[in-house]
């Protein structure tokens, strides 16, 4: 029997942080490195992958950064290729591109096709390509593995803001986490997803920034306050650890209670 923390430690596994140069994404990457995983952060900005890398290791990590775009096949297949070379396996991968939602604000009635297309290209297509690539070396590798979404309460809160494509993307990532738990059980890979409010970065500042949009938030948040990216490593550790082995297809709320109040 394995003791009990050792359960949520990551040592010789290998994680794929898709957008592992964002906010969120780096931080997971650390946190799955300071639990012994070796890790590669991929990112469509060389630059922010190779910072978030070079952090890792700063801190005594082991870490590689890695440029792709990974809406294309082409970058998905090659930087699953380059982590295999690089640590000789893959269990682990994280979907952290994705946002957008504040930079193409239209009313429902109009919301315009080409908003709509990059949206569900930046979450949805991101995705799928960037999973379906690691799923294929997990299934063939015959050792299992975990994928972890990033979905939002959008998924299952409207908001009177613009916000259109947006919940509909992170709504497919849900249901798409529940899709692959039920196809890929029978490989050994659990698919979850976590499911934050609004966290504290750089992509919602511009939102954040406006004091009365920012107090409409935080007063349903229960907890009072905005996510925060060290709220939301723990979480991502669990699910993608041995502690976590027969939960799967589950969106796990990270909202300081805000779901919990609707
Ligand atoms: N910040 C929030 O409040 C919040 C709340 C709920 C959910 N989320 C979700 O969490 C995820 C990460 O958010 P964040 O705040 O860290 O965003 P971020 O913009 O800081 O990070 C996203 C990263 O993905 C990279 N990227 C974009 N397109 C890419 C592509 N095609 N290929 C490779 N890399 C690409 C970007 O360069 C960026 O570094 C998103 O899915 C977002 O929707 C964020």
């Amino acid at each position: 029997m394995v003791p009990l923390l050792d359960r949520f430690r990551l040592d010789d596994r290998v994680a794929l942080i898709a957008g592992g140069g964002g906010a969120i994404g780096s931080a997971i990457g650390a946190a799955f490195a300071s639990a012994g995983a070796k890790v590669v952060v991929c990112d469509r900005s060389e630059e922010r992958a190779q910072a978030s890398a070079d952090r890792v290791c700063a801190a005594g990590g082991t870490c590689k950064g890695v440029f792709a775009d990974v809406t294309q096949e082409a970058d998905a297949e090659r930087i699953v290729r380059e982590t295999l070379d690089a640590y000789g396996r893959l269990d682990i991968i994280v979907n952290a591109v994705g946002g957008g939602a504040g930079k193409v604000l239209y009313d429902a009635e109009a919301y315009p096709r080409d908003a709509w297309d990059w949206i569900m290209e930046l979450n949805v297509r991101s995705t799928l390509v960037a999973t379906q690539a690691a799923a294929r070396q997990m299934i063939k590798s015959g050792n299992g593995g975990r994928v972890l979404n990033i979905s939002s309460v959008r998924a299952l809160l409207g908001i009177n803001a613009g916000y259109s494509a947006y919940v509909a993307a992170k709504g497919a990532v849900a249901s798409l986490t529940r899709q692959w738990a039920t196809e890929w059980a029978k490989h050994g890979i659990t698919v979850n997803a976590i499911s934050p409010t609004f966290v504290d970065t750089p992509q919602v500042a511009m939102l954040l920034d406006d004091p009365a949009f920012k107090a409409g938030i935080v007063s349903r948040i229960p907890i009072g306050r905005v996510g925060t990216t060290d709220d939301l490593v723990g979480a991502a550790l669990f699910l993608c650890s041995d502690a976590s082995s027969f939960i799967t297809g589950q969106i796990l709320g990270i909202d300081g209670g805000l779901t919990a109040t609707q």
